[in-house]
């Protein structure tokens, strides 16, 4: 979708937005899939609720975008525009055992920032792709731990109340990757409290996470991570290994040979083939072992 009224254009450099013409999503994206739209930068967060008025009021439809990492979007012509935060310097600020972290931070440094200041308990995310922000909306969690257990505060713009808003972590209900903000919420920054940890023990656990992650999962290819939730008390990775599905192809979209639960573009896979993918292992699930898979990726196809 491209943004036509020159209004909102002229009305962008004052709320600090950079407009980037025609992105690729693909390239936005860590499966490398997804057609093109306008993408709004947005560098200052109180411009936000001005932003999304103006919007709003010219009947643009609009998604946030996080890192891209969990991500499967349709393709051609995008039927909206993408929002995406600009990361400021600095993006993490420690304070004691606490941490303020801005949304577009990447998970992974902040990870290892903290680790450097001694502070733990994330190890488990380390190799997780993706922004703070993205985490914390869908509550990410590996190795026997969930973000959402050291959140403390959220900064957050709510669509229902066209306001930025502060969320004390227990008015947050933080569930497996699921969380009680609404679809249409922006995370802006997380406030975090981390227990004190020596760096060095730190560093051996995210080691310890890092192996596994690294012979268990497809790491070096184009993937969205885990493709379905884990059914209770299963595991949607074995259900699909089980059922011999590894290297199932649908175009270049592939069942990953090392991890049933990761699906791959292993070429120029479109969002049609990986969704033919998708569908086509769920219906293989639901005859073989009655269980509806959900999906863990998010969806953008219209
Ligand atoms: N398994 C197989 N075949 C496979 C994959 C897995 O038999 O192809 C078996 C494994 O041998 C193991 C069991 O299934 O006995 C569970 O596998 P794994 O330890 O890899 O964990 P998972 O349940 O498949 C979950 C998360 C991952 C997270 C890992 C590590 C979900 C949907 N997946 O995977 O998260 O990294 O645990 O904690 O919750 C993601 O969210 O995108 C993601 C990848």
């Amino acid at each position: 979708m491209r943004i036509e009224d020159p209004k909102i254009v002229a009305a962008l450099p004052e709320l600090s937005v950079e407009l980037r013409r025609a992105s690729s999503l693909a390239e936005l994206t860590s499966l490398a899939i997804g057609g093109a739209t306008d993408l709004l930068r947005i560098r200052d967060h109180e411009s936000i609720p001005g932003l999304l008025s103006l919007l709003d009021y010219h009947g643009v439809p609009h998604r946030f975008l996080g890192g891209g990492s969990n991500l499967l979007v349709g393709d051609g012509e995008l039927p909206w525009i993408v929002l995406q935060l600009a990361s400021p310097d600095p993006d993490v600020v420690l304070e004691g055992n606490f941490a303020q972290v801005d949304a577009a931070a990447d998970l992974g440094r902040m990870v290892t920032y903290c680790a450097k200041h001694d502070l733990g308990g994330m190890e488990g995310l380390i190799g997780v792709p993706g922004t703070v922000g993205g985490a914390l909306r869908m509550n990410a969690g590996a190795y026997g731990m969930q973000i959402g257990s050291y959140v403390r505060e959220v900064k957050v713009y709510r669509a229902a109340t066209r306001r930025i808003e502060i969320l004390r972590g227990e008015q947050i209900s933080f569930e497996y990757r699921h969380t009680s903000f609404a679809p249409d919420d922006m995370m802006l920054a997380v406030k975090l409290e981390l227990p004190s940890k020596p760096y060095k023990e730190i560093l051996q656990g995210i080691r310890i996470c890092n192996e596994k992650r690294r012979s268990s999962q497809p790491l070096g290819q184009k993937s969205a991570g885990c493709i379905f939730k884990n059914p209770p008390g299963a595991s949607a990775g074995r259900m699909i290994d089980e059922l011999g599905l590894k290297g199932l192809s649908v175009g270049d979209a592939r069942v990953s040979d090392r991890h049933a639960n990761f699906f791959v573009n292993a070429g120029k896979a479109s969002a049609k083939d990986m969704l033919a993918l998708i569908s086509n292992v769920r219906e293989r699930v639901r005859s073989a072992f009655s269980v509806e898979l959900e999906h863990e990726v998010v969806i953008w196809n219209a």
